[in-house]
């Protein structure tokens, strides 16, 4: 059978034992890589036609041999047998099929291993424009739910212990912020991914008279690999990219994990809307919030990813081996992951209802303002190291009196100190407490209001 005989059979007596064409297969996952593949191809045919390498009748009959298999392959027509081990040996050996001798001209000057790189490269470079564009609308979906809530007033936490009071709009971009640096580092990763590696041969290059640039230009690359080795062993690339995948969807975990804790009775600051939830198969009450859970469960997988790609790479000795091969899973895993879990979390940031009410008197509760009591006493003169222990000392008497700040009268507060006066009630308010928060990043209405219109008008 044609099929299974291999394009690299020439030293062999035997063929390969069936277990070992099973084991050594990337077929059933690097299939998906077929467009990039024949796109690759092509370019480096017309590249050797150009050069005088095949002749224009050759490259005529290759470009349309690889035409007709990218079609085929659309329509899911071709049967990848693992005997053909991988998507470039298939494409090749069909093309073989097809169109005789010239398909053994398409291999010239190239190898599978300069091969591969560039398909990845090539696959990643697609991959990482989509992630990008899914990030942003995420992040328009928060800013979105900002907008809804420039005037709501929520606890703020430090160690899950209530803190201060902030707006429920500064909460929400600070996500904007952290999406937005994680779209500015696959932008980066972008421009390392974004070389073309062709030409670079098994690991030396080639002794025939390739142009490389062209084969970049053909394929919108705006660089080439500039040295050969490093081309064909390389794969920075992908951990690179498994990193920034993992620190996004670590961003998405971590609101995620508000919203789960959030979304408790024990809280009940949000409202997971139905069709974002499930029930419970035995407890009849029950709405769990496992979007959010398992988006938070996926960083698992990401995270087993880059350490996957980085234990592969770590001991390989120069240049290419086929442990390299095992880079593929792990990325396309990655890949599918961050895409589909950005893409529900912002489906699902459109369908969340916020308490407000809860949790502006939440935000009241816990002598949140007990800091603003203490800048008022700076402002009066007290220095900061004082003002901290007077009012913690009122804090103190307001527990064992079981008072809130503002409900103390200001003799009482006298007592603490004598420079207290009627308008320190103002500083006491979660609204004041919040506005006086007006130096840049902080959560005063006017400032979130100005960063929301920075991010509006693209000012960032
Ligand atoms: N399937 C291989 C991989 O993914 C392609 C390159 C194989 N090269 C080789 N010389 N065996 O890495």
């Amino acid at each position: 059978m044609t099929k299974t005989k291999k394009p690299w059979d020439g030293r062999f007596a035997e063929p390969t034992d069936k277990n070992v064409e099973r084991f050594t297969a990337s077929i059933d996952f690097d299939r998906q890589l077929y467009r990039y593949d024949i796109e690759g191809s092509i370019a480096h045919c017309r590249m050797l036609a150009k050069q005088g390498i095949i002749s224009d009748e050759d490259e005529k009959k290759i470009l349309t041999g690889l035409g007709d298999i990218l079609n085929d392959m659309e329509k899911g027509k071709l049967d990848l047998d693992c005997a053909l081990e991988d998507i470039h040996m298939a494409v090749e050996s069909f093309l073989i099929d097809r169109v005789g001798e010239a398909g053994g001209k398409l291999h010239t000057g190239r190898s599978r291993n300069d091969q591969v790189a560039l398909d990845i490269r090539m696959y990643l470079r697609d991959e990482v424009k989509d992630v990008m564009g899914l990030i942003g609308i995420l992040q328009e979906a928060l800013h979105k739910l900002a907008k809804e809530h420039m005037e709501t007033i929520m606890p703020g936490y430090t160690h899950l212990q209530k803190a201060q009071p902030v707006l429920l709009s500064h909460y929400l971009l600070a996500y904007w912020e952290m999406f937005k640096r994680d779209s500015e580092r696959f932008g980066e990763c972008l421009k390392r991914i974004n070389v073309m590696p062709l030409g670079s041969g098994a690991l030396a290059g080639t002794g025939l008279p390739i142009d490389r640039k062209y084969v970049a230009q053909l394929l919108d690359f705006p660089v080439i690999t500039k040295n050969s080795m490093d081309a064909v062993s390389d794969r920075d690339f992908i951990a690179e990219f498994v990193f920034d995948a993992g620190l996004t969807i670590m961003h998405m975990s971590r609101f995620c994990e508000d919203l789960i804790l959030w979304s408790t009775e024990e809280f009940g600051y949000v409202e997971i809307a139905d069709s974002f939830t499930t029930g419970s198969s035995i407890m009849p009450q029950k709405k769990n919030p496992d979007v959010a859970e398992l988006i938070r469960g996926k960083t698992g997988r990401i995270y087993g990813n880059l350490i996957t790609i980085l234990t592969i790479l770590k001991g390989l000795p120069m240049t290419y081996n086929r442990d390299l091969q095992e880079d593929k899973e792990p990325l396309f895993d990655t890949v599918h992951t961050l895409k589909s879990s950005l893409s529900i979390l912002s489906e699902m940031a459109g369908n969340v209802k916020f308490d407000c009410e809860k949790m502006r008197k939440r935000a009241l509760e816990g002598f949140s303002t007990a800091t603003d009591m203490a800048e008022y006493l700076v402002m009066k003169g007290v220095p900061f190291r004082e003002s901290h222990r007077l009012a913690g000392k009122i804090v103190a008497y307001c527990i064992e009196k079981n008072k809130d700040l503002s409900s103390l009268d200001v003799a009482e507060l006298k007592n603490f100190y004598g420079g207290f006066d009627e308008d320190v009630y103002k500083y006491l308010t979660v609204e004041e407490s919040v506005n006086v928060k007006n130096v840049p990043g902080g959560t005063s209405k006017e400032m979130v209001s100005k960063r929301s219109k920075e991010i509006e008008s693209n000012r960032d």
